[in-house]
């Protein structure tokens, strides 16, 4: 394609403050994907409302492109600052609420997190994905359902969380492999059910660009205690979801804005000796029912 062919005096594209998004925007007047055309001239059209906004100085957008190099220096293989970023703007809420819309009968989605790095085993149902003593015990049950109610046996039903000090095993050098996480398959029921420890609620990685920003902006990183869930089964959408401690701190502040109150639970205490030993665990433990919907 040349480009050097001359342009007549309405189309010429000599800048001007007034019209400077149009003037842009209209440089991808020839783009041949339209979804591609449309969405850089949105978004030269926001970013330039946002400069003219703000009136941004020289200093500050030399700032800002410090901060995204800085953003994209700190990711490797196991670290990805910039969708951190996007956590904790609210933009990987917004995008993934926006893609997993349902008529309000299937279980909502939300993050999926950085932490979901190794393949959980696969176990059996009933199995302890915690190490004997590592928390308070805690009892996961629930179910897969279809938009209709009807169960889904052969569900796959994977699971991961934070330990008692909020750390995922990936965070630890010497933590066994495979802590804290496992694969379940439901059961002719639709069933599944797991034994574990409490989690508890953790900062983000916070030793980065990310942090920095946080801190500057008076935020704190904590995202409150939850279970990780992704369900699969052939024919539905794959959803990812966690399931939330009611009682946790930062229940209702999350820095990555990831609940929603359709996904959190109250952990029951049960003290009962001979419920405990039925299921497994040590007495007091506590217990949470998670019914998930699968949409299609
Ligand atoms: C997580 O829940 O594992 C998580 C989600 C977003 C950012 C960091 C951690
Ligand atoms: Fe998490």
């Amino acid at each position: 394609m040349d480009h050097r062919r001359s342009r007549t005096s309405a189309t010429r594209r000599l800048f001007e403050e007034e019209r400077s998004a149009e003037i842009v925007a209209d440089s991808f007047a020839d783009t041949p994907d339209p979804r591609l055309q449309h969405v850089m001239t949105s978004l030269t059209q926001h970013l330039h409302d946002f400069v003219k906004d703000v009136g941004l100085t020289v200093e500050e957008w030399e700032a800002a492109i410090r901060y995204l190099t800085a953003t994209g220096q700190k990711c490797s293989d196991t670290r990805q600052e910039f969708i951190l970023l996007s956590d904790v703007l609210g933009v990987s809420m917004l995008v993934e609420t926006i893609n997993n819309r349902s008529d309000g009968t299937a279980t909502e989605a939300t993050v999926e997190g950085p932490f979901h790095v190794v393949d959980s085993r696969p176990r059996e149902l009933g199995d302890t994905i915690a190490e004997p003593g590592s928390g308070e015990p805690c009892l996961v049950t629930g179910r897969v359902l279809d938009r209709t109610g009807t169960p889904v046996p052969g569900a796959v039903v994977d699971v991961w969380q934070a330990d008692a000090d909020g750390y995922y095993d990936v965070q630890h050098e010497t933590r066994p492999e495979y802590d804290l996480r496992g694969l379940f398959t439901t059961d002719g029921n639709g069933t599944f059910w797991f034994r574990t420890i409490m989690p508890r609620y953790y900062p983000i990685p916070d030793d980065g660009p990310v942090g920095e920003l946080l801190e500057k902006t008076a935020r704190h990183p904590n995202r409150p205690a939850h279970i990780h869930f992704e369900v699969s089964a052939p024919g539905f959408r794959t959803l990812t979801t966690h399931v939330f401690v009611a009682d946790s701190p930062y229940i209702d502040d999350d820095t990555v804005f990831g609940v929603k109150a359709s996904l959190v639970r109250e952990f029951t205490q049960v003290d009962d000796p001979r419920r405990a030993a039925a299921a497994g665990l040590d007495n007091p433990f506590r217990t949470v029912d998670f019914e998930v919907v699968l949409g299609a």
